[in-house]
């Protein structure tokens, strides 16, 4: 108490007999073990009177009050997250050490700051802000994943609870937790892409196995009566050409032509469904490449308004391949050109030329060009966007250039053509003339 000691007490009320003016003063005495609040006052000159009032109990819960404070923000500030609140008016009363951390703000700077004065008024804040009102409005605490309006790269999953007059908000760092699914979303998405290929591969296997031995079937059934057929058709030409002048011959003439063509049609079909199924080993010789490539057996039903032409910057070039395959290659990818360009005619052009070592062989055509959606099926076998196509044509182009260390790929535009482009390696034994 005031002094608890006598001189003290005689001081005090002496001054206010003689002021008059009383005092209030509160003190703990300790033989009581008891707190008191004294009005020491003058009711009238010359007098004083002393009211005490036993305030024990207050005490005791102010003390009880302060210590539980002190409790809270020792175990608000033991939360390894970041954990804060704000009360009705936006206004910070609490910030515990973690989110001093995380965003590099002390909380001395923050406390009883406006919430837009601490974090400013970006997206994220304006979010947050959204979710503040609604936990206020509802009464229902709101949970979400995010980074804090303020701070680095961290990523949250953040609890917004709430209080008497505002709102409390709790922050778990769950960055690696994110990086973690990240990581297995991706592996997912690999492993999904790699059973997606391998089942592709399978069912392409499965696939090449039926050819095969529908290969093997068509080269014994069919392939020995149509060499027959295309042999005894070259004889009736033959012969009906003594007759060229009769009007019967003439007509017979071009029924044999018609028959020979369809005739040819189905053995280019077989040709490329055996050449597809078998192993191909090149027959390597000395081969002059312009005569080989103007050798090619161009379609006997070229439209008129389709022109051809070829361009060699090597012309009379020699070297050590295999002709025939140049032809095939060549005879696929010039027949795909024209039928690109059945309907409204256009130019197509052949060319050679050298680069890097490698000899390139290039068909154009200014067709339909090839739209996105067929562009990766082209050169699979059974692949064909025509009525009477076989969807060989490519896929023996592309075997048949492997077959000479080479490769084929293309360049296209929709409605402007199609550029085929084949690399054939030069061997050491190319002999330029
Ligand atoms: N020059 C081209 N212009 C436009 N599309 C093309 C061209 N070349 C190939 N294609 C497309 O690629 C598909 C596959 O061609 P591929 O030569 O393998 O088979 P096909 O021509 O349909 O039949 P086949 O050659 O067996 O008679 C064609 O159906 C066509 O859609
Ligand atoms: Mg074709």
């Amino acid at each position: 108490m005031v002094g608890d000691r006598y001189d003290d007490w005689l001081k005090l009320c002496g001054k206010v007999v003689q002021t008059g003016q009383g005092v209030i003063i509160e003190g703990y005495c300790k033989p009581l073990n008891r707190w008191f609040s004294i009005n020491v006052y003058c009711p009238e000159k010359g007098y004083m009177a002393m009211i005490a009032k036993d305030i024990t109990a207050r005490r005791k819960t102010e003390q009880a009050l302060r210590l539980s404070e002190k409790q809270y923000k020792k175990l608000a500030n033991s939360i390894a997250g970041p954990f804060f609140a704000l009360d009705s008016c936006l206004k910070f009363t609490f910030w515990n050490k973690s989110t001093e951390k995380f965003t590099g703000i002390k909380s001395t700077d923050v406390l009883g700051k406006h919430f837009f004065f601490v974090f400013g008024k970006n997206k994220l804040s304006r979010r947050f802000l959204d979710i503040y009102h609604d936990v206020i409005r509802t009464k229902h605490p709101r949970a979400f994943s995010g980074k804090l309006p303020k701070g680095d790269d961290t990523f949250f999953e953040i609890e917004v609870y709430p209080t008497g007059n505002g709102i409390s908000v709790l922050a778990r760092d769950i960055t690696e937790r994110k990086k973690i699914q990240v990581s297995m979303e991706k592996n997912t998405k690999r492993l999904e892409e790699l059973v997606r290929i391998r089942t592709e591969k399978l069912n392409n296997a499965e696939r090449l196995v039926a050819i095969g031995e529908t290969a093997g079937m068509i080269g014994h059934d069919i392939r020995n009566p149509l060499q027959s057929i295309i042999g005894e058709l070259f004889l009736a030409k033959a012969t009906l050409s003594e007759f060229s002048e009769t009007k019967l011959a003439k007509s017979l003439m071009e029924c044999v032509t018609a028959i020979e063509e369809q005739t040819l049609y189905i053995n280019q079909i077989v040709a490329d469904l055996q050449d597809f199924a078998k192993p191909l080993v090149p027959c390597i010789i000395e081969t002059n490449l312009d005569e080989t490539i103007r050798a090619v057996s161009l379609p006997l039903d070229v439209p008129q308004n389709v022109h051809i032409s070829y361009l060699s910057v090597v012309p009379h070039l020699v070297l050590r391949t295999d002709p025939l395959f140049i032809k095939r290659i060549l005879s696929n990818l010039i027949r795909n050109g024209i039928q690109a360009m059945e309907i409204n005619g256009g130019e197509l052009t052949v060319s050679t030329f050298l680069r890097d070592n490698f000899l390139i062989v290039t068909v154009s055509d200014t067709g339909t060009g090839i739209s996105d959606e067929v562009k990766e099926k082209i050169f699979k076998p059974l692949f064909t966007t025509k009525s009477k196509g076989q969807g060989f044509g490519l896929a023996v182009v592309k075997k048949l250039a492997e077959a000479l260390g080479g490769n084929v790929h293309f360049e296209t535009q929709v409605g402007r053509g199609t550029t085929f482009i084949v690399e054939l390696p030069l061997s050491s034994n190319a002999i330029l003339s």
